[in-house]
């Protein structure tokens, strides 16, 4: 088992599956556990737990994915009380559903909390790691990968998929995943995806996809690796399913559509106006 005491890590999606493993078990190893939630009651539960658990202090950050104000104050109050972060943790997510829905900002809320809110927190929190580094940034992406069609990012048309909505939000994590890692080479900061398991035992699964066929205990496992390994130090811009490296849907080797997706995800959470 790793001893992680000194690290600083944020776990985003903490106060359920996977997120929750992993908030748990990192405590176990003794790092500082910042983790995040939507629900206050839900995330001090957990911080009762982790605080009985873990030999490190854990601190909580409450904000709701779905509006992008809500991951700026989170962001804002992260680099306020924190004084460095080793690793991030975008873990949280919105499984496929029937229904189109949108977020507080009016993005397509798979796209919104799967993809734009982690982008958005991750930039927010770049000095912090890179001033921080080695450090890592874990995105927790999936094998159900759909292509990106640039000219219905928001699935307005035809008949809405909430499966196709997952899927395609998840690829995007993972082109962003490679792009980043590009942006950051040299810097330190390791940036790398990962489908943890397929099909593990939690509330996303039972909800929008059937029968659990892994354990969170896999899936957990797996983030643990691309999170503490001293191995993977130096390993960026990766898609890894489970422990091995895997190969991802193809746009997510073309540049041309990251570079798309880079400007776009730029103009939608307001970093860069166009
Ligand atoms: N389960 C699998 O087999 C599988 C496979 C591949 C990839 N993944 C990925 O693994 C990650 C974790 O999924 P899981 O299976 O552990 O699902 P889960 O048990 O449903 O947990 C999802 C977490 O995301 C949080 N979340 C959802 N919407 C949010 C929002 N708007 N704002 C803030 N937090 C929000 C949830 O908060 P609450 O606790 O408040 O509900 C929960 O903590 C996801 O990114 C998922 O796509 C899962």
């Amino acid at each position: 088992m790793e001893d992680l005491r000194g690290s600083v890590i944020l776990v985003t999606g903490a106060t359920d599956g996977l997120g929750r493993r992993l908030a748990l078990d990192l405590a176990v190893r003794g790092a500082t556990v910042l983790a995040h939630g939507r629900r206050r009651e839900r995330l001090d539960g957990l911080l009762g737990e982790l605080g009985a658990r873990g030999d490190a202090p854990a601190r909580g950050y409450l904000a709701d994915l779905a509006c992008l104000d809500e991951v700026r104050r989170m962001a804002g109050e992260v680099l306020d009380a924190e004084e460095r972060l080793d690793v991030l943790v975008n873990n949280a997510g919105v499984g496929a559903g029937d229904k189109r829905l949108v977020s507080a900002d009016g993005h397509e809320l798979r796209f919104a909390v799967n993809h734009l809110a982690g982008f958005l927190l991750t930039r927010l929190l770049l000095d912090l790691l890179r001033a921080s580094a080695p450090s890592r940034v874990v995105n927790v992406a999936s094998i159900g990968q759909a292509a990106i069609d640039f000219d219905d990012v928001m699935l307005e048309r035809g008949t809405f998929s909430g499966f196709r909505a997952y899927a395609q939000s998840k690829l995007a994590q993972i082109l962003s995943t490679i792009d980043l890692a590009e942006e950051l080479e040299g810097s330190g900061v390791d940036v790398n995806a990962v489908h943890p398991a397929t099909l593990m035992d939690t509330t996303m699964v039972r909800e929008s996809f059937g029968t659990p066929r892994s354990t969170v205990r896999e899936g957990a496992d797996a983030a643990l690796r691309l999170i503490a390994d001293p191995e993977l130090e130096g390993v960026s811009g990766r898609y890894f399913e489970g422990t091995r490296e895997g190969a991802a849907d193809p746009q997510a080797y073309d540049p041309e559509a990251r570079a798309e997706l880079r400007r776009l995800s730029l103009r939608l959470t307001g970093l860069e106006r166009a």
